[in-house]
């Protein structure tokens, strides 16, 4: 304790977890400063919170944070903390969040956002009555391709939109030294590829249709139950569903870490009237578009008019999926700083809590064997 203030353009930032999405977070702070435009304020990085403290000084001495903290509390605690990462595993998002809006905090959380539909409602309903800023860390919303699906959707110009269709493929779950992490328990993850991988399709499903989904079919499967010590594996490792959007769209929507063949591949397709759009993580400067003509071009994002370009590199320079990171932190701060609302570009708590009802009803859904209606509570 005892640190400075942050500075008038500055804010302290309190970051929970420091492993894979630790980094990614680390990283997009470290780029505000040279890719923000003017008014959004550079984050401090003054704590990170871990339960181990000698991987916590290592990561923190790496990843270039002021301090370590080994309770979460502390961080809530802290003057200079004015946002809370919390970037931890998906149990753990709840009840520092919510005494972190409590405090005063503005929170980017990742995804999902509670374990459960009613915990991440909770959430929504504490930062909205607490007045803060609070994201969901749908990362895909900031790749500039599916910002320019968005636009070109809402523009008409593949006119009514009949189907959305996305694959999350990974094969994480096989291979013969494979342990038993927090994603593979229920407690703590809440589901498994639904909750881990198909929750960026359906949340993106929202953001490119501006349209909810009603109801849902689904299967979930445990196709390799146990880790290499024989530990059970209690979350699904495959999971498709149908969805029925209330503008009328089909929604098909598959996920998997049983994928043999496939290390990271996710594609969006999203059909309409009067044409098609495709996107694929493997070319995410890219954004592919057919017309009535059923000839698909490709159009390379980062052009001169592209929201992103200008604080980047000159066009056409290639960005990565970790920029994600960097454009979710700018986004975040700049809403602190009342320079944009966090929606609709950015997930709020309320598109978080969205997504996590699709996720509850898409688990009920497969263990009944159903078709399940999705409802949303409002505040
Ligand atoms: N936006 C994305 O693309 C993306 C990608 C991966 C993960 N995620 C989400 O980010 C969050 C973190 O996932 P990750 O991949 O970084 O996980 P991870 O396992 O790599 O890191 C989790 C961190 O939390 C700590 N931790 C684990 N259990 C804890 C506990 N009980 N109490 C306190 N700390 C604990 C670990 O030490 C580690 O620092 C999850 O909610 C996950 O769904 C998002």
């Amino acid at each position: 304790m005892g640190a400075e203030m942050p500075g008038s353009n500055e804010i302290g930032v309190g970051m929970i977890g420091y492993a894979f999405m630790g980094k990614a977070h680390s990283l997009g702070y470290r780029d505000v400063t040279a890719i923000a435009a003017n008014g959004v304020p550079r984050p401090r990085l003054v704590a990170l919170y871990g339960r181990n403290g000698d991987r916590l000084e290592e990561a923190r001495r790496r990843l270039g944070w002021e301090r370590g903290v080994t309770d979460w509390k502390q961080l809530i605690a802290d003057p200079a903390v004015q946002l809370i990462d919390n970037s931890g595993p998906n149990a753990l998002h709840v009840e520092p969040t919510i005494a972190a809006v409590k405090a005063g905090k503005h929170v980017f959380c990742e995804k999902p956002l509670g374990p459960t539909a009613a915990t991440a409602f909770d959430m929504w309903q504490a930062a909205a009555q607490a007045g803060v800023r609070h994201m969901c860390a749908f990362n895909y919303r900031f790749f500039p391709a599916l910002q320019l699906a968005r636009q070109i959707i809402q523009s008409g110009e593949i006119g009514d939109v009949y189907h959305y269709r996305s694959q999350f493929l990974v094969s994480s779950s096989l291979g013969d030294g494979r342990r038993k992490s927090w994603r593979d328990d229920k407690d703590a993850a809440g589901a498994g590829a639904l909750g881990d991988l198909a929750a960026h399709h359906l949340d993106l499903s929202r953001f490119l249709l501006a349209s909810d989904p009603r109801t849902v079919q689904a299967m979930t499967r445990v196709k390799v139950p146990t880790a290499a010590d024989g530990a059970a594996i209690e979350t699904d490792d495959q999971f498709a569903a149908l969805l029925d959007f209330d503008n009328g769209a089909l929604g098909v929507v598959e996920a998997s870490r049983v994928a043999g063949g496939h290390l990271v591949t996710s594609r969006i397709e999203v059909d309409g009237s009067k044409g098609s759009i495709a996107f694929s993580l493997r070319t995410l400067n890219e954004l592919k578009v057919a017309g009535r003509n059923h000839a698909f071009r490709t159009i390379p994002v980062l052009r001169e008019d592209d929201p992103f370009r200008a604080n980047w590199f000159p066009p056409g320079h290639p960005l990565g999926w970790v920029d994600t990171f960097s454009h979710e932190a700018v986004h975040i701060l700049g809403a602190i700083a009342g320079l944009h609302d966090v929606e609709p570009i950015g997930a709020s708590f309320r598109d978080g809590y969205y997504c996590s009802e699709i996720i509850d009803a898409a688990v009920r859904a497969a263990q009944t064997g159903q078709k399940i209606d999705i409802s949303y509570r409002s505040l």
